[in-house]
């Protein structure tokens, strides 16, 4: 990319004489004092998908271009059947029943036939009903915009949560976090979950009650997958550590890898350097 030259920082301070002069970062978790100096700043590619911090900070005006990177969606889908595939085919039991020599043909389970509900149906919610259908399994979501999306049989607007959750066997909250998403799954909505019913949180950990959420699991049939929390890392004494029907994994469901990234700058950068309208803009108003 002749006429691109391109500075990179790990640390704040190695940002110095070369920030104040950056058109366009590409960046994560960008700490006030760096953006302050950033007073050249045209476009603000950031690698996040969630981008709820970036929307507020005070020194990314609104006349600097916001982008979100949307490359996160095959590979939190992956996350998502890892875990479905390693309950429906006992992969647990038969490693355990291997090192004791034991022969049990426990009969596995199917995806096909079962419901799969996705909260929230952006880049990262659309891979997941794709890889449902593909599984043959019946997928529902909930959007706040109601519409056909491909690969959804059914989707829901945010009042049709609550009918929702009791049809599904599998829900998956992606949802961004938003002053609307905030605390959306509470006691209410955990409780309407059907017994054996399993619950992923890979989006935010706020549009999620954790307490509500402890208290369900204590009391319910439910196996629940986490990879995001209120407060992370997920402090040492929190309950959710030790109930057994958890999974626990430290925010990994999607994680930036440099060549997906690097490729879908360029596919931006490419239309920037022709005067092209941008695509994957944040829309500040909505915070995602
Ligand atoms: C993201 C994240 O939003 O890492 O990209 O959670």
């Amino acid at each position: 990319m002749p006429g691109l030259k391109i500075q990179s920082a790990t640390r704040p301070k190695e940002t110095l004489g070369f920030v104040e002069e950056a058109e366009i970062i590409l960046a994560w978790q960008i700490p006030d004092e760096v953006l302050k100096r950033a007073k050249r700043l045209k476009w603000f590619s950031s690698i996040g998908a969630g981008n709820e911090d970036l929307v507020k900070k005070p020194y990314l005006p609104k006349n600097v271009i916001l982008t979100k990177a949307t490359v996160y969606g095959e590979m939190m889908a992956e996350y998502v059947f890892a875990y479905l595939l390693y309950f429906s085919r006992y992969v647990g039991k038969h490693l355990k029943d291997q090192k004791k020599r034991v022969w049990d043909q426990v009969r596995p389970k199917r995806l096909r036939g079962k419901v799969l509900g996705v909260l929230g149906l952006g880049s990262v919610g659309k891979e997941i009903a794709k890889r449902g259908k593909q599984f043959g399994m019946n997928v529902l979501g909930v959007k706040r915009n109601p519409e056909l999306v491909e690969n959804v049989d059914q989707v829901f607007g945010p009042e049709g949560l609550r009918k929702m959750i009791p049809l599904v066997d599998y829900l998956i909250n992606v949802l961004p976090f938003t002053p609307e998403t905030y605390h959306i799954l509470g006691e209410k909505e955990l409780t309407l979950l059907k017994e054996g019913a399993f619950l992923f949180s890979i989006g935010r950990g706020k549009t999620m009650d954790e307490k509500a959420l402890k208290k369900v699991l204590q009391i319910k049939k439910i196996q629940a997958v986490l990879d995001v929390f209120e407060k992370e890392p997920l402090p040492s004494k929190s309950k959710l550590w030790g109930l057994k029907n958890v999974i626990i994994t430290p925010h990994v469901s999607g994680i930036n890898l440099p060549e997906e990234i690097s490729e879908e700058f360029v596919i931006n950068y490419k239309r920037w350097a022709k005067g092209e309208p941008l695509i994957n803009l944040v829309d500040r108003e909505k915070g995602y």
